[in-house]
This record gives C-alpha cells, sequence and structure tokens, in this order.
C-alpha cells in the first residue's frame, strides 16, 4: 500500500498537548512533575487547580458577604419610611446638650443602643413635647446599632403616620407595594424597629379621638409579631392620653420591657423655635 499524500488539520487540543513539555522539576507540595505550556514558566496542575479553586470560593464568599449586607445593614437606608430628610443627618455626634435634661438623656439613650447591639429585646419609649429630639435621638440610636452589630442587624425607622398614609393610599392604587401585608413583614422581619410619633397616625392628639379600627388592627398585628425583638417608640402623648386612644392590650406590647427604658423630655422646650415662650 502506498501512503497518500494527506493534509491533516490539529485539533486545539492537540495543537496545546504537542505545546506541553514536562519538566524534570517536581512540585515539592504535591510531588508531581511540572508542565509548561508554550514556552511558559513551569507549573504544577495541582497548586493551579487549587489556586482557582481558593480564586472561585473568595469570590462566591464576598458575593455572599454581600448579599448579607443588602438584606440587613442596608435596611436602614433602602426601606425606612419618613419624610423629615433632615434625619438622615442626625447623629449623637450633632446632638447637643446643653442642659442636664438632653445630658441625662442622650448618656441613656447611647446605653439602651449599646444594650441593643449586644442582643437586649426590651422596649424603649421617649416622651415629650414636640421638637425636643426624640426623633433625632431615636435615629441615632438606630445608626449606631447598624454600625455596630455583628452579624449586622436589620434596623428600620418608620414615621408611623406615614406608614399609615401610605397603606390608605395604597387602598384606590391597584399594585401599590404598600399594602397591609408588605408593611406588617416589613415591620415585623426589623431586628429594631424605631416607631416614630406614635399618635400622630390618628389625627390631632388634643382632641380626645380613639385610633380607628384598622390603625388597632395593624398596630396589633406589628407589635403582635415583634414580642421577641427590640422596638423603640418615641410619641408626644402622655400616658393618659395614650391610655384614651388605643386599648390596654395594644398598650402594654408597646410597653413591653420599657420600665426603667422610658426617655422623658419633662424640661426641654422645643428645638426648633429659636424663641422660648
Ligand atoms: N439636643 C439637640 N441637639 C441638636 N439638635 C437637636 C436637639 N434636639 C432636637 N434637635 C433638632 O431639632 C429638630 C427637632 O427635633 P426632633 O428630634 O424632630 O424632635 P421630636 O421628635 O421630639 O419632635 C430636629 O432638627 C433635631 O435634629
Ligand atoms: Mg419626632
Ligand atoms: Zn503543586
Amino acid at each position: 500500500m502506498t501512503q497518500e499524500n494527506t493534509t491533516t488539520f490539529s485539533s486545539p487540543k492537540d495543537v496545546f498537548k504537542s505545546r506541553l513539555t514536562v519538566s524534570d522539576e517536581t512540585c515539592p507540595i504535591h510531588n508531581i512533575e511540572l508542565v509548561s505550556a508554550f514556552g511558559r514558566e513551569p507549573i504544577c496542575i495541582e497548586c493551579k487547580r487549587t489556586a482557582l479553586e481558593e480564586r472561585e470560593n473568595t469570590l462566591v464568599e464576598e458575593i455572599m458577604k454581600e448579599q448579607n449586607r443588602i438584606n440587613t445593614y442596608d435596611w436602614l437606608n433602602k426601606h425606612s419610611i419618613y419624610l423629615d430628610q433632615t434625619l438622615q443627618h442626625v447623629s449623637f455626634d450633632n446632638y447637643k446638650t446643653n442642659d442636664s435634661e438632653t445630658k441625662a438623656n442622650k448618656e441613656k439613650a447611647l446605653k439602651i443602643a449599646r444594650e441593643y447591639y449586644q442582643g437586649a429585646t426590651y422596649n424603649t419609649i421617649f416622651t415629650g413635647k414636640p421638637g425636643t429630639g426624640k426623633s433625632h435621638l431615636s435615629m441615632s440610636m438606630l445608626k449606631i446599632v447598624n454600625e455596630n452589630s455583628k452579624p449586622y442587624k436589620k434596623c428600620l425607622f418608620v414615621s408611623i403616620d406615614e406608614v399609615m398614609r401610605k397603606i390608605k393610599d395604597g387602598f384606590n392604587k391597584r399594585d401599590s407595594m404598600y399594602t397591609e401585608e408588605y408593611i406588617t413583614n416589613l415591620l415585623t422581619s426589623a431586628d429594631l424597629l424605631v416607631i416614630d410619633d406614635l399618635g400622630a397616625e390618628t389625627g390631632a392628639i388634643s382632641s380626645d379621638k380613639m385610633a380607628t379600627d384598622f390603625t388597632t388592627k395593624v398596630l396589633y398585628s406589628i407589635m403582635n409579631g415583634r414580642m421577641n425583638k427590640p422596638t423603640i417608640i418615641t410619641t408626644n402623648l402622655t400616658s393618659r392620653e395614650m391610655a384614651k386612644m388605643y386599648d390596654q392590650k395594644l398598650i402594654s406590647r408597646f410597653l413591653r420591657g420599657a420600665e426603667g427604658h422610658a426617655i422623658k423630655f419633662d424640661k426641654t422646650n422645643d428645638k426648633r423655635l429659636s424663641v422660648e415662650f
């Protein structure tokens, strides 16, 4: 038989193989020969595989870490519901203590915040007239808990009248995201929640208005879902006004563990007014 003169085409794999040279060096770790491809530096296949695997694991770990951060740490910025945008800039650092009451209240708030990021589950209640710094201090607490909790906690600040308004607005819109279910889930899922300005959702506080059945029902679902989680409540209501507005069972949910964790502004004046009267 005569050899035919044919042209053969090599596959990329064959080309690669033909350019692979085995070196006489061995890997001290894996005790196998090093190989070199296309005249490059000889490498240990096992070392290379391990390095690639490690890189992949690190990448996956980083993605998971980022995902976890989005699902926890980012809550405060992403899911909080309030209108007063100045709250974005408040902190313990810019909270002024010009008198004994603000000084004592700041210290108390800081102490409680530290206990929260260490896992305390009792509620805190801020009381006092409007403009005395209740929202400022409660948001400052959230920020410090958000920064210092390990693992991260889901921290959330909601102005309760804005929340109720959003649910009610949603009644007339077919695809509103703020359904009662969404809000209840959001507020019960938070690890630390501030319910800001309790009572404002019922309208004029000075009138003897009672919370509507709907408001009561929503607040109940939220507070029942938070029996093992801390809630910070701020309110302009006095205890007498609160008793008129909500039923006793709901009030006891609001005040769960709050004995010794009430922060009162009795003497502080409205910080928004430059003229005192
Ligand atoms: N001690 C304080 N130091 C600095 N700013 C304060 C202080 N108390 C209140 N404020 C500011 O005054 C305004 C009203 O306070 P806010 O926390 O909204 O009062 P409240 O919630 O009691 O009605 C906010 O802009 C707040 O940042
Ligand atoms: Mg307020
Ligand atoms: Zn090796």
